[in-house]
This record gives C-alpha cells, structure tokens and sequence, in this order.
C-alpha cells in the first residue's frame, strides 16, 4: 500500500506565493485521492511507484488507464511537494549546467515559464535530464516524463487546483511567483544522481 508522503513543511510554509488553504487542499484531498486511487487499480505490489510508471506499457490493458492517471498523479504530486522550500537561491552543479543549456537563469526561467503557461489544459511543465541532457517538456493530466525514459528534477503543477483559489484565472502569476518556492538543493540532488 502506498501512503500520503508527509510533508517536512507546514501548509503555510509557501506563504505569500502559495496560499495555505490551496497547500492544505492539494496534499490532504488531491494528492490523498490519487493515493488511494492508485492503491485500488494497483493492488499488492512490491514495486515502486516510480517503476510502475516507468514501465507503464507492462500493466495490463484493463488497469493501465487508471494506474497511469492515479500512480501518476501520486507520483508527480510526490515529487513537487518535495521540491518546495520558499527563498532557496539557485547555485551548484545545477546552476551551471542551467547556464550552459539555456545561456543563463533567466532564460532558463523563460523557458521554463513558457512551457507551463501554454500547457493547455491540465498538466505539468518538467525540468528533466534526458541522455544526460537538461531538457524542458510538458506533460498532460497526470502523464510523467519516466514513462517516456527521462528522469524528472523539477516539477511545477499547472492544473487549476494548484492555484485557482489564489490566483483564479491568473495562470502566470502563479508560475512568476513558484520561482520563489523551488528548492534547488532538493533540484541539485536529483540532478547529481543522474
Ligand atoms: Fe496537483
């Protein structure tokens, strides 16, 4: 059985650029859904749910829609709540490798930017290493770049629950403000294990 991962922050950790009752809805009822979720389509694994959704094409026809959709978004809401830590600056082997793919943080953020802001619908934009190469994809609903082989080290959600009750309509705004609340020691790490 998979379980909510816990947070090592308070909801109102992310404050002002998160709002505490979008954090308290998005990790004790959505993330909680796709939990639970997952353990129903799933059943008794020994697997981990990264591996399960890396080898998406394995589970059988009848359950992979629902593994895919609920092991994804247990997965993927897994890894951005761990991302985030408010005021954390960009620095290390992840800076450098930032400025050598993309000419400088700024473009980086651009780019990055751009990819969740014309992310239609519900989805996620990535920062992943593919071949050893930084790369930025989007993804739709709860789909994950390990199913397409390339490992993800920075997530952010752009479906509305993450940001609606603050931000409404204001998609962009959300995305400025969620460069306040990456931890880029915790992006540094992943990209490290690469
Ligand atoms: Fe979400």
């Amino acid at each position: 059985m998979f379980e909510l991962p816990k947070l090592n922050y308070k909801y109102n950790a992310l404050e002002p650029y998160i709002d505490e009752e979008t954090m308290r809805i998005h990790h004790s009822k959505h993330h909680q859904a796709y939990t639970d979720n997952f353990n129903k389509a799933i059943g008794e694994t020994e697997e981990s749910a990264e591996d399960i959704i890396a080898d998406i094409d394995e589970i059988s026809e009848d359950k992979r829609t629902a593994v895919r959709n609920n092991g994804g978004g247990y997965i993927n809401h897994k890894l951005f709540f761990s991302l985030l830590k408010k005021d954390v600056e960009c620095r290390g082997e992840i800076l450098r490798a930032i400025n050598k793919k993309f000419g400088s943080f700024d473009k980086f953020k651009e780019e990055f930017g751009n990819a969740a802001k014309t992310q239609f619908g519900s989805g996620w934009a990535w920062l992943v290493v593919d071949e050893g190469e930084l790369k930025i994809v989007k993804t739709s609903n709860q789909d994950s770049p390990l199913s397409d082989g390339k490992k993800p080290i920075l997530c952010i959600d752009v479906w509305e629950h993450s940001y609606y009750l603050k931000y409404q309509n204001r998609r962009p705004e959300y995305i400025e403000n969620f460069f306040h609340v990456i931890n880029w020691n915790k992006v540094n790490e992943l990209f490290l294990e690469k």
